[in-house]
């Protein structure tokens, strides 16, 4: 005897709402879209204990008529398409007719619903999937549809959800990303008794993440509005100093739909090399329009993402949206300075090494003797013919203006047998100087190098001897300070950071 099912229909829908229904999260993403399919202009949204015992959506939309209520509970229900060829094009958010089956699979639901062209409005109960009430209602024109009790019959389910409070977030984030998606319709959301976010629906997609991220992320926003090759690009993306440790706050819609797309994200950031710190990402709320036929809505269970007939467009067309805001934006004010060889400015933008703190010691393996007039040995070398400077110098500590060289015990034992005919040149000035750490001829500061004893190679730093004086920031962008009492230094802040 064969080991094949043919599984009844009961198991069959509870297998099809696995995939639609994963949590109160997708079960409000599949209501909401229905209403602004619907052509809902005011929605509102409420959940108690994360959604998991109750979930209400309200709609001003155009209702269902009665004689379609039983009809729209069915798996493969829709009134969004008809043939095969209109896969082809997709204009709605729904299209596969089984979001309300799968739902009522799986909860208490009760609708509440009155077509436009109709008097009466209807209330409709279905428990797993069994109806219990089919009733006239008065009710205003548009629909209510009330989950309760999500997985009470499929115990396995139940468990795999989360605290009410994370169930309560990721509902939270489809509400918000709805929103932002649709800024022409007007939406509330109610958390556990208390009204969380309230767009106005004018339309405008500023006043939407106004509402939904709050004032300071939206006064860090710059407007995109593009188009290219049929793609339209419109919303904001963050300042360059405002962007985000993560890409939690990039946010792309197509066709009114909230889709992740690597593609965008990627254009998005390529854009803002340059611009954007490295290890920081831009935020964004950009809406894209591309012809219905360009992409395929079809390829995901929740509908998350959406696949391209040609990447490209896309990526071009949000590259040269963001490259053309960052431009336009930029709101550094541009310093320019004639080139002019041997001003001081020229000579700061030369690298040079410079001395902040102990790690930035150089080390040297072999040290070469220094220019003639750094090394007093070969002055000593003219008269009493070949002495080697010492061979243990062991690191380098550059100054803007002078090394500062660190020499071995050794080394200065060898100097001392010396003594006596150094003596003659001490009297010529050099920038290096040989001293004994008991007997210092000169102050440490008054010298512009010293020599320290020391068994093993021993580090030996000092403070840069720049004045340095911090003036103050020009443009919100340019860090002033005065150098040794006769130059300017201007820093581009961001570059530095
Ligand atoms: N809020 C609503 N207002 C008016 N009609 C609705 C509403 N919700 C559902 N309907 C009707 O019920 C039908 C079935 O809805 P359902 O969500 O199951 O499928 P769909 O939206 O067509 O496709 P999908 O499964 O992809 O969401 C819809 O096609 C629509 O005609
Ligand atoms: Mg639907």
């Amino acid at each position: 005897m064969g080991v094949i099912n043919v599984l009844d229909k009961h198991v069959a829908e509870l297998i099809a709402a696995g995939e639609v229904v994963e949590r109160p999260a997708s079960a409000i993403k599949e209501l909401i879209e229905n209403s602004i399919d619907a052509g809902a202009d005011d929605i509102t949204v409420e959940i108690q204990n994360g959604g998991i015992t109750f979930m209400r959506v309200t709609d001003n939309g155009c209702g269902i008529m009665r004689d379609d209520i039983k009809k729209a509970f069915l798996p493969h229900a829709t009134s969004k398409i008809k043939l095969e060829n209109d896969l082809e094009s997709i204009s709605t958010l729904g299209f596969r007719g089984e979001a309300l089956s799968s739902i009522s699979s799986v909860s208490r639901l009760q609708l509440l619903t009155r077509h436009k062209s109709e008097e009466l409005g209807t209330s409709y109960e279905i428990d797993g999937g069994e109806e219990i009430v089919f009733d006239d209602a008065g009710c205003p024109v548009g629909t209510t549809m009330i989950v309760r009790d999500l997985f009470y019959n499929i115990p396995a389910r139940m468990k795999f959800l989360k605290q009410n409070r994370a169930e309560g977030n990721a509902v939270a984030n489809v509400v918000d990303k709805t929103a932002l998606s649709h800024p022409e319709i007007a939406f509330t959301f109610i958390r556990d008794g208390r009204r969380v976010l309230k767009t106005s629906g004018d339309g405008k997609i500023k006043s939407a993440i106004y509402s939904v991220f709050g004032k300071d992320f939206a006064d860090g926003l710059m407007p995109v509005s593009y188009e290219l090759n049929g793609v339209s690009v419109k919303g904001y993306i963050s300042k360059p100093i405002n962007s985000r440790p993560n890409r939690s706050m990039q946010s792309f819609f197509i066709n009114g739909r909230y889709v992740r797309s690597r593609t965008a994200s990627v254009a998005l950031e390529e854009a803002c090399k340059g611009s954007v710190m490295v290890g920081k990402f831009p935020a964004c709320v950009l809406h894209l329009t591309v012809p219905f036929e360009a992409i395929d809505v079809n390829v995901h269970p929740s509908k998350i993402e959406v696949r391209f007939i040609n990447e490209r467009p896309i990526f071009d067309a949000v590259y040269h949206a963001v490259k053309t805001s960052l431009n336009k934006n930029d709101e550094r004010k541009k310093l320019s300075f004639p080139e002019k060889k041997d001003d001081a400015f020229s000579q700061l933008r030369k690298p040079k090494p410079f001395v902040a703190t102990p790690a930035v010691f150089e080390k040297k393996e072999e040290a070469k003797p220094e220019p003639t007039h750094n090394n007093p040995f070969d002055e000593l070398n003219a008269v009493v013919g070949t002495i080697n400077p010492p061979k243990k110098e062991t690191a380098v500590l550059h100054d803007y203006d002078s090394p500062i060289k660190v020499y071995s015990k050794d080394a200065v034992r060898r100097q001392e047998n010396f003594q006596s005919k150094l003596e003659k040149f001490k009297a010529k000035p050099t920038d290096t100087e040989i001293v004994s750490e008991k007997k210092p001829e000169k102050k440490p500061e008054e010298q512009p190098g010293i020599i320290v004893e020391a068994d093993e190679p021993k580090t030996l730093y000092e403070q840069p001897k720049n004045k340095i004086v911090f003036i103050g920031e020009a443009f919100k962008t340019y860090i002033l300070v005065e150098k040794n009492d006769k130059e300017i230094v201007i820093i581009d802040k961001h570059a530095a950071h």
